[in-house]
């Protein structure tokens, strides 16, 4: 690197997906653009960089990912190949595949759509779209399985990243402005807190309390929270009687009977 008396860069020739001279737990900070969709065994790549990333570690690369799989006939074209389209990753693979490694919080921070210029090439592929991305993957033991658990932490950003005086972007949804409080999922805050960034935020709150999923979070709350519209047309369909909340109970955690039985005063409060 540049500004140092002796050299401390050392070169090792070598592929992608095995990085045998390279001992584990040694690596702070991996850096790629554009090689791993030419990589013939991808897992190979993931599970090398987080075998040789020390904890906290991370790998910063930009890619091509497709919209779609790829289909097999299409896959080994040399043209497809050396233009970085037909070894593209759909991106949902890509995120299933890294978290299997470990990298089970993976983050987005860039990506544009690419197009197709060439004829030829459009003709083969066209039916796919493909984006260029740049993705964060941190190796952190103990991640949540998934983004946006919420404990109730939260962080400040100090402003002291010297690149980075006013903001520090994270990735796309995660960007936080010098001395302005943020709330975090888990998965955030063990990233701050167990990389290199660590010393640049002040962290508040610990893992003890559990409250549930974010909102506005990558993970979707799956269930129904319109208790009362959903059960209101229920009970249109079972009667047109007057509905009160009580009968709205009823309907939710009564007998699933009821159309054959009927309305039961004894079991109201059930
Ligand atoms: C699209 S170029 C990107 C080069 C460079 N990273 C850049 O940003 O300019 C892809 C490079 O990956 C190399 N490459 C292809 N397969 C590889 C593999 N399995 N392991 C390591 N490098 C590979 C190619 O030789 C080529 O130099």
């Amino acid at each position: 690197m540049y500004g140092y008396s002796k050299p401390n860069v050392e070169f090792i020739k070598g592929y992608i997906e095995n990085l045998e001279a390279i001992p584990d737990n040694s690596i702070d900070l991996i850096v790629s653009n554009c090689v791993v969709n030419l990589s013939p065994n991808k897992k190979d790549v993931f599970k090398e960089a987080y075998r040789v990333l020390k904890p906290g570690g991370e790998m910063y690369f930009s890619d091509v990912y497709s919209d779609r799989r790829i289909p097999e006939k299409l896959l080994h074209d040399p043209i497809l190949h050396g233009e970085c389209l037909s070894g593209a990753l759909y991106w949902n693979d890509f995120l299933s595949l890294v978290k299997t490694v470990g990298f089970k919080s993976p983050r987005l921070v860039k990506d544009r759509p690419l197009s197709i210029t060439n004829k030829d090439i459009e003709k083969l592929i066209g039916f796919a779209k493909f984006y260029s991305a740049t993705y964060r993957l941190f190796k952190i033991a103990e991640f949540d399985n998934t983004d946006g658990e919420d404990y109730g932490l939260k962080i400040k950003y100090k402003g002291t990243i010297e690149t980075c005086p006013d903001i520090f972007i994270l990735d796309k949804e995660n960007k936080f402005e010098t001395g302005k409080e943020y709330n975090i999922c888990g998965n955030t805050y063990r990233i701050l807190n167990e990389s290199r960034f660590r010393k640049h935020f002040e962290f508040y709150g610990n893992f003890e309390i559990h409250y549930g999923i974010m909102n506005n979070c990558s993970s979707i709350f799956p269930f129904n929270k319109e208790k009362c519209c959903m059960e209101s047309e229920n009970m249109n369909d079972m009667e047109n009687n007057d509905n009160t909340y009580e009968d709205n109970y009823y309907y939710q955690y009564g007998p699933w009977d009821y159309n054959y039985y009927g309305y039961n005063q004894d079991n109201y409060y059930y």
